[in-house]
């Protein structure tokens, strides 16, 4: 699919022209890579991360059927199983967070400043989750001639990591600090549902089809055990 064909859509969607129905007819017809590629041009180009986070959406919404058919082909418990419940879990951490900014702009209550605080914390608990794509999963992909992808991933984790620290310290006065926030808010959304978004549907494609032993996958399962797994993972939920 042509860059400019998605701009277009980009901007019908934006101005009300295009449906997100209509929206997601026509991103399905690029592939995952394209779509990365694009979004990225779009952002050279100057288009804002606030805008292009509805188009996120929508690619991602495009791609959750192939991505579910992945996750069922594989047991619990599989590495790539559980990230994928990770990313579904911070999918919907995102969504809360996007829908505190109205209230943040009109006079934030008690109530909302603690659910604020306590997304940004599992915001932060994600730092598991990542730890286990660094320290196990890129090296077996690197060591299989894969580098790309997770030298990428990589240089958005160290992207991401301040800017959740810095929500964390902001969360704390959330009135005073309102325009910051939600500055931080609009790109950790965009950020890290285009960062979810190539893992789901890249990277953890491309794994799955290098690492065909079973083996491996299962030292990859006990290394991943090794480093510890988010509060919020869904086949351990623990209480947090
Ligand atoms: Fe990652
Ligand atoms: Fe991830």
């Amino acid at each position: 699919m042509e860059i400019d064909r998605l701009k277009e859509v980009l901007k019908g969607v934006n101005n009300g022209v295009i449906t997100e129905d209509e929206a997601l007819v026509e991103i399905k017809k690029a592939t995952p890579l394209e779509l990365s590629l694009a979004e990225q041009k779009l952002l050279d180009e100057g288009v804002s991360t606030d805008e292009l986070k509805k188009f996120c959406i929508i690619h991602l919404r495009a791609l959750e059927d192939k991505l579910q058919e992945i996750k069922s082909s594989l047991d619990k418990g599989h590495p790539i199983h559980t990230m994928i419940s990770e990313h579904d879990e911070i999918l919907k951490f995102l969504n809360k967070l996007d829908s505190l900014i109205e209230p943040l702009k009109s006079g934030i209550v008690d109530e909302e400043k603690k659910t604020l605080q306590h997304i940004v914390e599992h915001l932060l608990e994600a730092e598991k989750h990542h730890e286990r794509e660094e320290r196990v999963l890129f090296p077996e992909l690197e060591e299989r001639g894969i580098t790309g992808p997770p030298r990428i991933m990589r240089m958005e984790h160290d992207e991401l990591r301040p800017k959740k620290k810095k929500l964390m310290e902001l969360s704390k006065d959330p009135v005073k600090n309102k325009k910051e926030i939600i500055e931080l808010i609009n790109f950790l959304s965009f950020k890290l549902r285009d960062h979810i978004f190539k893992e789901n549907n890249i990277l953890y494609p491309a794994a799955l089809n290098a690492i065909g032993e079973d083996i491996v996958w299962e030292n990859i399962r006990m290394e991943c055990d090794k480093i510890g797994y988010c509060c919020f993972t869904p086949e351990l939920r623990m209480q947090c």
